[in-house]
C-alpha cells in the first residue's frame, strides 16, 4: 500500500549525513518533505544535490530544532504526518569535551519537537537513536532487549534519556513512536553528489580514513591496539547509509499503515549488518576498495568508546522486511568515490 502519495514528512537535521540520505529515499518513494536544519553539522549547498538527486517536493527552512516558536510556525504551514528526527550532535568523543552543548541540542531540541507534535496533533515519529544506549553490552550480538549499561559516553547518555523522553511522551499523549538504533553508518549516495560531510577534524573513523588517502590528514590514528580482540583494535558494525536510509522509509510506511493500539509505543530496531568490524579489518577493506594503502599509527584509546558492538538485526528484518547486505568494501568504495569528487570540486579542478 502506498502512503506516501499526498503525506508531507518533517524531517530535522535532513542537510546532514543520515537525514541528506533519506530524504532521496522519501522522495523517490513520493512524499512530500519539510526539512528544517540549522547547519552546525551540513552545508547549504546539500539542500541542491538532494533535488538533483530525487525529484519531488521539498521545502527547506534553516532554523534550530530548540527554537521552538520556529518549529510552530512549520507546524501551522505544514500538514505533517509523520516526523523524522535526526537533528542532534552525534560524536561520542567530542560530546565528553562539550557536555552542555549535547544535553541542550540533543534534549531540549526533541523537547519542543514533541511540544510542537502534542500541539499540532501529529501522532507519527521516527526518532534516530544509536547503538551507544546500550555502553559496553554485555552480550553480542546486540539484540533490542539488552538492558542500557551505564553510557560510555555523554552522547550515549544523551540518547538514553531521549529515550525514556519518548516512552513517557508516547503512553500520555498516545503517539506511534519508533526509536532506531544505529550501529555504525558509513560510505556515500552511489551518484557521488552526497555523502558524510564532517565540519573540521573528522570524528568518526571513515571520513578520517578518506580524508588520509586524500592527503588531507598526514596519518590515520589508530584509537587503541590492545582491546580484547582478535586484532586488539575495536570492533563495530559499519552500516551502509542507503541501506539505513531504506529502514526509515520502510519504518515509516509501517507507522503510518497502523492504528495506535496495533503498536507497542517506542518500537525499538537495531539497525546494523550483524557483522562487526575491526579498525584494522576496515583499513584492510579500505585499502582493497580504494587501491590505495593507508597510512597510519596506533595511538592511546578514546574516551567514551566501548570494546565491541554490532547488531542483533533480526527483528528490523522480520518486521520491516529490512535487509542490510550491502558489503562492507562497496561501502567504503562509495566513501572514497564521494571524498575524491568533493576533494576535485574544492579544488576547483
Ligand atoms: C569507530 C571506531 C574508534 C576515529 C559512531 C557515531 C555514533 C553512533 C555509533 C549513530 C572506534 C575508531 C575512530 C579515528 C579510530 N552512531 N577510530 N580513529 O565511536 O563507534 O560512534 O557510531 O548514532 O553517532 O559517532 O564511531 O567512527 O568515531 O569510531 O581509531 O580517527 O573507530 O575508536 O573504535 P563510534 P567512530
Amino acid at each position: 500500500m502506498n502512503f506516501s502519495a499526498t503525506k508531507t514528512i518533517l524531517v530535522t537535521g535532513g542537510l546532514g549525513y543520515i537525514g541528506s540520505h533519506t530524504v532521496v529515499m522519501l522522495l523517490e518513494q513520493g512524499f512530500s518533505v519539510v526539512i528544517v536544519d540549522n547547519l552546525s553539522n551540513s552545508q547549504a549547498f546539500i539542500e541542491e544535490r538532494i533535488r538533483e538527486v530525487a525529484d519531488g517536493t521539498l521545502q527547506v527552512y534553516i532554523e534550530d530544532v530548540t527554537n521552538e516558536k520556529a518549529l510552530e510556525a512549520i507546524f501551522q504551514k505544514h500538514d505533517i504526518a509523520g516526523v523524522l528526527h535526526f537533528a542532534a550532535h552525534k560524536a561520542v568523543g567530542e560530546s565528553m569535551q562539550k557536555p552542555l552543548e549535547y544535553y541542550h541540542n540533543n534534549i531540549s531540541g526533541l523537547i519542543s519537537l514533541l511540544a510542537c507534535m502534542k500541539k499540532y496533533e501529529v501522532d507519527n515519529i521516527i526518532f534516530s537513536s544509536s547503538c551507544t544506549v546500550y555502553g559496553e553490552a554485555e552480550q553480542l550480538p546486540i539484540n533490542e532487549q539488552a538492558p542500557f549499561q551505564e553510557a560510555a559516553s555523554v552522547y550515549g547518555r544523551t540518547k538514553q534519556i531521549a529515550e525514556h523522553i519518548l516512552h513517557d511522551f508516547a503512553n500520555a499523549c498516545s503517539k506511534k513512536i519508533v526509536s532506531l538504533r544505529y550501529f555504525n553508518p558509513v560510505g556515500a549516495h552511489p551518484s557521488a553528489r552526497l555523502g558524510e560531510l564532517p565540519g573540521g577534524i573528522p570524528d568518526n573513523l571513515v571520513p578520517y580514513i578518506t580524508q588520509t588517502a586524500a592527503g588531507v590528514r598526514e596519518y590515520l590514528f589508530v584509537f587503541g591496539n590492545d582491546y580484547p580482540t582478535r586484532d586488539g583494535t575495536a570492533i563495530r558494525d559499519y552500516i551502509y547509509i542507503m541501506d539505513l536510509a531504506d529502514a526509515h522509509v520502510l519504518a515509516l510506511q509501517r507507522l503510518l499503515s497502523l492504528n495506535f493500539e496495533d503498536f507497542q509505543s517506542p518500537e525499538i530496531y537495531n539497525l546494523g549488518t550483524g557483522r562487526g568490524y575491526t579498525v584494522l579489518e576496515v583499513i584492510s577493506a579500505f585499502e582493497k576498495a580504494s587501491g590505495t594503502e593507508l597510512p597510519y599509527k596506533f595511538a592511546p584509546k578514546r574516551e567514551g568508546d566501548v570494546t565491541a558492538a554490532y547488531a542483533d538485526n533480526k527483528k528490523a528484518k522480520e518486521e520491516l522486511g529490512w535487509q542490510a547486505n550491502t558489503s562492507l568494501e562497496y561501502a567504503l568504495s562509495t566513501a572514497w568515490k564521494w571524498e575524491q569528487a568533493y576533494r576535485s570540486e574544492q579544488s576547483g579542478s
